[in-house]
């Protein structure tokens, strides 16, 4: 899909229901999400992520963190409370504005609307923390490498990024985790049955289904990779199919044999009016309908009236991209980055999904920025850390400093530094910079 249309399609997920299409919990579609803990997901999630830098040993200086694609801004806000300035990029206005609504925090945190490839909004070397979950998946690779790139561009040496994207290919192969043939019996049944429904309309269905297979259906502390789902179709009266693929419902529990479960499916009404079939069915991603092996589905006769407000309701139409991990990690090193780690997190479905922890190296500068200097007319200082700061060697580092009288220009006697490790030169860089700013006081 071209950014234009990834653009719109995101533009009006924000304007329908924003905290649905970001975390697609099917309990919660129709603007069912209750903020607070929308938000507390966001919360728990930066806190994950936080801790698991400093278990790997990398530090980030806290000062300016992007979010990339920050929708309403659930980690933007989440953010806030590790940086003293945050700012969210995305690119959908209404998105935007939600966040702006949901902002508790002024001028600390500010949000952009984004449409282009680039991110040439922000400066070369602006930020210590860039992050971005949920949004390169949405992505034409090309599109996402280009984004992979300017992450490293305006990320200052010795920051931090940290984004997830899936490789592309499925967890696994899904055919390899198929439910055995036997497993694929359900009866499903309606507590109630709805005869109208409004054109464009969300209906939310209680719907009971049993297991009437002699096999678990695994959803529990080990679900299968591919996951068993309710879903429906939109058949027309004459039984042919007019949508595939509509509304989905997981369990949180193995369902065992002959056992009976009441789901909560939200459906989403054709646009046309007319009468329709709504045909209720299980599925396992990936492998198969339960319907093609022979199991029974649940036929339901719906009247669909005119919308009371004409606004088409999209389908989730959010298309998933992958880009394989070896090109990944060579966009970021060819961008001058260094990934640390890389660890698949199961942020998309069914497909393999990694997180990349990745650190711009001060290799050959860091420029003190304007605000750190003692005399602003003075000329910027470098330091630098020369060849050996990208280099995994030991040894140790020095550094003296001294005030000239005169300009009150800042200088750099000496540095001789030899880095253990990246991180390890990173960190006394930091410590240098702390030192320079001891010195002004
Ligand atoms: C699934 S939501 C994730 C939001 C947020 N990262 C979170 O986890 O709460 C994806 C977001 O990425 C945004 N997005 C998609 N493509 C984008 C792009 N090219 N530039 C900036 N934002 C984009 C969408 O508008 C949407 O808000």
């Amino acid at each position: 899909m071209e950014l234009n249309e990834v653009g719109l399609n995101w533009d009006e997920f924000g304007k329908q229901d924003p905290l649905w299409a970001i975390l697609t919990d099917p309990r919660y579609r129709g603007n069912r999400w209750d903020p607070n803990k929308f938000f507390e997901t966001g919360r728990a999630h930066i806190s994950g992520v936080m801790t698991e830098l400093d278990r790997i040993g990398v530090k980030v200086q806290r000062r300016w963190a992007l979010d990339f694609g920050c929708g309403v801004g659930r980690l933007t806000q989440a953010l806030c409370e590790h940086f003293v300035q945050c700012s969210g990029v995305d690119i959908a206005p209404s998105m935007v504005a939600e966040a702006e609504r949901y902002n508790r925090y002024g001028a600390r945190c500010q949000y952009h609307v984004n449409k282009a490839d680039n991110l040439r909004l922000f400066a070369d070397n602006s930020f210590d923390f860039v992050f971005s979950l949920i949004v390169l998946q949405h992505l034409e690779p090309e599109n996402a490498k280009g984004y992979i790139r300017e992450f490293m561009r305006v990320l200052a040496p010795g920051g931090v990024l940290v984004f997830q994207v899936p490789s592309g290919a499925l967890v696994g192969d899904a055919t390899a985790h198929a439910l055995p043939a036997s497993a694929f019996r359900a009866e499903i049944s309606l507590a109630a049955r709805p005869v109208t429904i409004k054109a464009n309309s969300v209906e939310h269905l209680r719907v009971r289904v049993r297991n009437a297979s002699t096999e678990c259906w695994p959803g529990g502390e080990n679900p299968s990779p591919v996951p068993i789902q309710l879903g429906n179709h939109w058949l027309s009266s004459d039984g042919a199919l007019v949508r595939l693929d509509d509304g989905r419902a997981q369990f949180r529990n193995d369902i065992h044999p002959q056992e009976e479960v009441e789901l909560t499916l939200a459906v989403n009404a054709p646009s046309t009016p007319g009468v329709y079939l709504l045909e209720l069915d299980m599925v396992q991603e990936g492998v198969a309908w339960f319907k093609d092996k022979g199991s029974q589905t649940c036929l339901v006769p719906l009247t669909v009236t005119e919308a009371s407000n004409a606004r088409q309701y999209l389908a989730p139409v959010m298309e998933m991209h992958g880009i394989p991990k070896p090109e990944v990690v060579r966009t970021v090193e060819e961008a001058g980055g260094k990934v640390i780690q890389a660890v698949e997190d199961g942020a998309a479905g069914v497909l393999t999904s990694y997180r990349y922890f990745v650190i711009k190296p001060a290799t050959a500068v860091t420029r003190i920025v304007e605000s750190d200097r003692v005399n602003p007319s003075a000329r910027p200082v470098e330091i630098s850390l020369g060849s050996h700061a990208s280099q995994q060697v030991s040894a140790s580092s020095d550094a003296k400093f001294s005030k000239s009288s005169s300009d009150q220009q800042i200088v750099i006697q000496t540095l001789s530094l030899h880095a253990k490790a990246i991180n390890t030169a990173l960190l006394r860089v930091l410590a240098l910079e702390e030192q320079l700013k001891q010195m002004r006081g």
